[in-house]
């Protein structure tokens, strides 16, 4: 039976998050060490009648219609089926697994389905292209966030460092605001070594996105302030990498954990995390993702990286991943 198997990799913002939402850029890269993958086999109509779901990790295993509306994986399904025109669905079995850590701002819910509308398509003989692989995992992402700027489904499905720029619905209602192009890739001259701390803590990105956006309408001078701060942090990171001063990061990585602090996101484990991070010699650290539990990010030298990871795993990181951005 012909099997159809695709990956997508995990993310991590580097600068920008919660901003974005509200137009300010944002930059995120690939983290390729961790994947989901999505594996569809064909089946004999007499083995199964219709298309399984299986998914080890969170103990599912159940026909397509046995899912409710608004399960993550029923919804990317028939998305691809509704893209794709499909209405007689091939019996087969999706089987998916993911060494993402699920709600820790690793983009683990875009990686899924990312996974899942590559496999599907190339299995329904209509490969889709990253765009439309990207704009499907974002219709999923509102599942996921409510409000989603667009940027985990993005970095994902492109599988490139991203400068991202959500367009923001122009006051006529005709076109987009925004600063140009929404998509914009960047080169990286002078690799550099992130660490990523998880706090083991789980957070809902909806929750945290949910909470910013009550304390915006409650004081819109304010957090438009703070955004506007964290936008130009990230323009000046951009720069730095281009430029081939990835230093510079550590410093802007601070200024950002600092204005993260203010938008209420971070949380007594994440500034654990990034304070012993510095203290270890790392150059800069901040959460990265939605915040209050999660991951964070510290950028150290190579030779220093070791003794960073220890300090992280000492002030209570319940996992490292350790990465080369660039290469
Ligand atoms: C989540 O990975 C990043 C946030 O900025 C939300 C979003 O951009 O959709 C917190």
């Amino acid at each position: 039976m012909p099997t159809f198997t695709a990956t997508a990799p995990g993310k991590i913002i580097l600068f920008g998050e919660h901003a974005v939402v509200y137009g300010h850029p944002a930059l995120a890269v690939p983290v390729t060490k961790v994947c989901a993958k999505a594996i569809i086999t064909g089946e004999s109509q007499a083995k199964v009648p219709e298309m399984r779901v299986v998914a080890p990790d969170i103990g599912l295993d159940a026909p397509l219609s046995g899912l409710k509306p608004g399960n993550p994986a029923r919804e990317v399904i028939k998305s691809v089926f509704a893209t794709l025109g499909v209405t007689q669905i091939p019996p087969c079995t999706l089987t998916v697994t993911s060494t993402i850590p699920i709600a820790s701002g690793l983009g683990s819910g875009a990686a899924i389905s990312a996974a899942i509308i590559r496999a599907l398509s190339a299995f329904l003989k209509h490969p889709l292209p990253n765009e439309q692989v990207s704009a499907l995992a974002y219709e999923i992402e509102k599942i996921h966030h409510g409000t989603p700027s667009g940027i985990d489904n993005t970095v994902i499905a492109f599988e490139k460092p991203v400068y991202f720029v959500k367009p923001l619905p122009s006051l006529n209602g005709r076109g987009t605001g925004g600063e140009g192009p929404a998509i914009q890739t960047f080169s990286i001259p002078q690799p550099f070594t992130i660490l990523i701390g998880n706090t083991g803590i789980s957070s809902l990105t909806k929750e945290t996105v949910g909470d910013v956006r009550q304390a915006w309408q409650a004081n819109p001078k304010r957090y438009q302030r703070i955004f506007a701060a964290v936008g130009s942090i990230a323009k000046a990171a951009r720069h730095a990498i281009e430029s081939g001063h990835p230093a510079r990061l550590g410093p802007l990585m601070d200024e950002n954990h600092y204005f993260l602090q203010e938008m209420g996101v971070s949380s007594p484990e994440l500034d654990r995390l990034v304070n012993a991070a510095r203290q270890a010699g790392a150059l800069g650290a901040k959460l990265s993702g939605g915040g209050r539990g999660g991951n964070m990010i510290a950028l150290a030298e190579k030779p220093q990286a070791d003794a960073v990871a220890q300090a992280m795993l000492k002030a209570g990181a319940m996992g490292i991943i350790i990465t080369q951005v660039g290469e």
